[in-house]
């Protein structure tokens, strides 16, 4: 399978949290969309506001356990979850996975099998500030400009092929919330924005590594 497709694509939207990207592509791809349907929202977190928003949107909302990588060295609760969203990404047809705001690494295996297919979205100018509290980072940097980046999913952590970057200056009064709060702005724009490059087959599926 390669993009573009000839007929709209089915997205899986993994979340862990309040889900502000699902609405902001749920806004881009309503239900009679031709590009896209969002068709499954998949958790770690029993309670994420992103499972209710599916809800209400009347989108198949699915939770597993996903066990912080300390408490599962050996990886059998990534294992599970991924074998259970193996299970769920198959009987929707899904065309492309996006992560937003998804705070589990998938194995090297799981990320393979998705490459080209699998994107992730993450508040810093990659490849600068990659990993947790990228705002923080920015600002103990005292770099100038912050912003967002959508990229495929490769092995590494916030280090696949970049699809495109939002850029905001960085206010001398700036903290790590105001900083977070106006950089999720552009994040609304820059994921629908990056879905429909991939859907439209500006990034070839060859460059990716498949
Ligand atoms: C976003 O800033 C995203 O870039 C980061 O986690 C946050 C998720 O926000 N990885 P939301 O759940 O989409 O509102």
């Amino acid at each position: 399978m390669s993009f573009p497709l000839n007929r709209p694509a089915n997205l899986a939207v993994f979340a862990s949290g309040r889900g502000s990207n699902l609405a902001s592509i749920l806004n881009a791809f309503p239900s009679d969309s031709q590009e896209a349907r969002v068709c499954l929202v998949a958790s770690n977190v029993a309670s994420a506001a992103a499972l209710d928003k599916a809800k209400q949107a009347g989108i198949a909302s699915k939770y597993h356990p996903f066990p912080a990588r300390k408490k599962d060295p050996a990886g059998q609760g990534r294992a599970a979850f991924e074998k259970q969203a193996q299970a769920w990404l198959e009987f929707h047809k899904i065309d492309l996975i996006c992560l937003a705001g998804f705070m589990r690494i998938f194995s090297a295996e799981f990320n393979e099998h998705w490459q080209g297919k699998m994107l992730n979205i993450h508040p810093s100018l990659l490849p600068d500030f990659k990993g947790l509290h990228p705002q923080r980072q920015a600002l103990e940097a005292g770099v100038k400009e912050a912003g967002c980046s959508v990229h495929f999913v490769d092995a590494g952590i916030d280090t696949g092929q970049i699809i495109l970057q939002k850029r905001i200056p960085v206010l001398a009064t700036d903290t790590e919330e105001s900083l977070a709060a106006r950089i999720v702005i552009e994040e609304h724009v820059a994921y629908p924005e990056a879905i429909k490059q991939v859907l439209a087959g500006k990034f070839k599926v060859a460059e990716v590594g498949l």
